[in-house]
Parts: structure tokens; sequence; C-alpha cells
């Protein structure tokens, strides 16, 4: 089926307890294997790409493989850009085809972030695209942008539901505590803020930073009401130590395709695993409304 405008299968997740998994990709092959994975699980599924990754392929690229990909799959599907800060390049992911957009203007003041959010909002929500917005900070490195971890702000479930009505978005990414990267140290995480967020406000709400939670929290943060997480970090770690592991077995094995097969098969593993545990699996139906 064509992309899908994501705001249908996040309700549903936000309604039925459930969470989507957004999977970073980083080229074709990670792609298919988020896919891959999506139809092994009968989950629907978020693409998502980085600012790097936006610059390494190109935004054009990028809207035609998931369009391809989509075209051809029956889970629902949609192509969603991570935390956009330039008002153009969100534009031009909306021309190639994009049906959901971040626009993180976290590092502003609140008001200031209110009213670049809402003209992203307007704009999008012109062209049916959806729109995440983000309050508060979180932690880790993203790209080229690094948070320390005592330089987090925690969002406010007051602020939360302020900035929703006057912004207008579709999901929210709140601050909780989760943080981009692997964990150096133990992340501090306030779950309670997280429900209360999502009991005081009317959108799904987003955590990012799902890389290295162990399941049992990231099972509590989907009581808690996450309905969407991202993933990123844990996509780049499985496909390398897949390619190093193979590469050490078959150091003169010179066949690529084998090499690759190898990296995509760990991946729809992994991916497999964070959809089981997000409650996803079997939620392709109902789900989709195309964009
Ligand atoms: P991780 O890299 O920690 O999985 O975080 C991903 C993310 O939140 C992207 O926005």
């Amino acid at each position: 089926m064509p992309l899908v405008n994501p705001v249908n299968m996040l309700q549903a997740a936000r309604a039925g307890g459930y969470c989507i998994g957004a999977f970073n990709l980083v080229d074709y092959l990670t792609l298919k294997a988020i896919i891959e994975a999506a139809e092994q699980q009968q989950s629907p599924v978020i693409l998502q790409t980085s600012s790097a990754t936006v610059k390494q392929l190109g935004l054009p690229a990028i809207g035609a493989m998931a369009r391809l990909v989509a075209d051809a799959s029956l889970v629902p599907i949609a192509l969603h850009l991570d935390h956009g800060t330039d008002p153009a390049v969100i534009r031009e992911a909306i021309r190639c085809g994009y049906t959901a957009v971040m626009y993180d203007g976290s590092k502003y003041p609140f008001a200031e972030n209110v009213a670049r959010t809402r003209a992203v909002v307007a704009e999008a929500h012109a062209q049916g695209v959806a729109v995440e917005g983000e309050i508060g900070i979180v932690a880790g490195v993203e790209d080229d942008i690094v948070v320390r971890q005592d330089a987090a702000i925690y969002t406010s479930p007051e602020e939360a539901l302020e900035f929703q009505r006057q912004t207008e978005i579709d999901f929210l990414a709140a601050a909780i505590g989760t943080a981009h990267g692997f964990y150096k140290v133990e992340p501090k995480l306030d779950i309670d803020t997280l429900r209360r967020i999502a009991q005081a406000t009317t959108c799904p709400m987003v955590v990012h930073g799902g890389t290295g939670l162990p399941f049992d929290v990231v099972r509590e943060l989907v009581r808690a009401g996450a309905a969407k997480m991202n993933v990123s970090t844990q996509i780049k770690q499985t496909y390398i130590d897949g390619l190093f592991g193979y590469i050490e077995g078959h150091r003169t094995e010179y066949n690529p395709i084998k090499l690759l097969d190898h990296a995509r098969r760990e991946l729809v593993a992994m991916i497999g695993q964070y959809m089981q545990v997000l409650g996803s699996t079997g939620k392709s139906a109902g789900s989709a409304n195309a964009a």
C-alpha cells in the first residue's frame, strides 16, 4: 500500500496500549530489514531518517526507496523525518513523499518553540503530513548534537498540554530521562511524568533513545503511554556487528551478497524482537490511512 500518514497507527497504539517502533534506516539494506521485520510480525512501522542519513542519501532517493518498498507491502508503513530543525529541509522532505516530519525546536524558549512548531504544522497539515514536536531536552548524541546527561531538561505535564494546545502537533516527544546513543550511566527515568503527560494530552507520546533500555523498562514505558519509540543506535550496532562477525568467520570468501544477507537477517531478528516487546506484533490491520 502507499506510504501512510502515521496518525491513525499512533492513535490506535495509544488507545490499544501498545507502541509503534520508529527505526532509523541508514541505507537500502536497513530499510529492507525494517520492512521485512514488520511483514514477519504483521506490525505497522515507521521508517525514519536522521539528518546525517538525509545528507548521505538525499531526500529524493530516500522518498523513492521508501515508496517502492511500501507500495509492494501489505503492512502500514510511514516515512518520518527525525529531528528536523530547518524548515527548508522539512519542506523538501514533504515534497519527496515523507508522510510525517519532526520539528525539533526544543533548544528554543517555550514561546519561540511554539511559534516555530506552529508554522511547520500549518504547512505540513495543508499537505496531509503529520508533525512531531518536542519540548524538554533529551540527553545523548544524535548526529552532531551532543547533550550531557546532567543538561537534560525533563518535560512537565502542564507545559506539554499547553504546547499541544498551542501548536496542534500530532505527536509529542517529551524528555523523561532517556538519551540518544548508548547509556554510559544508568538513565534516571521519570516514567510517572510520562504517564501524567500521556493522560493530560490527547496526542500520542514519543520516547526517544530506545537503544539500550532493558526490555522490562520498555514495557513499563509502553504501559505508561509511549505510543512511538525511536530506535537508531541499535540498528547501527547490529548492522556493523553483523558485518564484522561474518567477515571474521569468512575472511577470504569475497561474497558481498552472503555478507549483506547475514547482516540483514540479524537486523530482521533484532527489529522483530523490538516489535514483540512494544506490542505492535499482529497490529497491522486497521491502523492504516493512506497519505
Ligand atoms: P537511540 O539511538 O538511542 O536508539 O535513539 C534514537 C532516537 O531517539 C532518534 O531520534
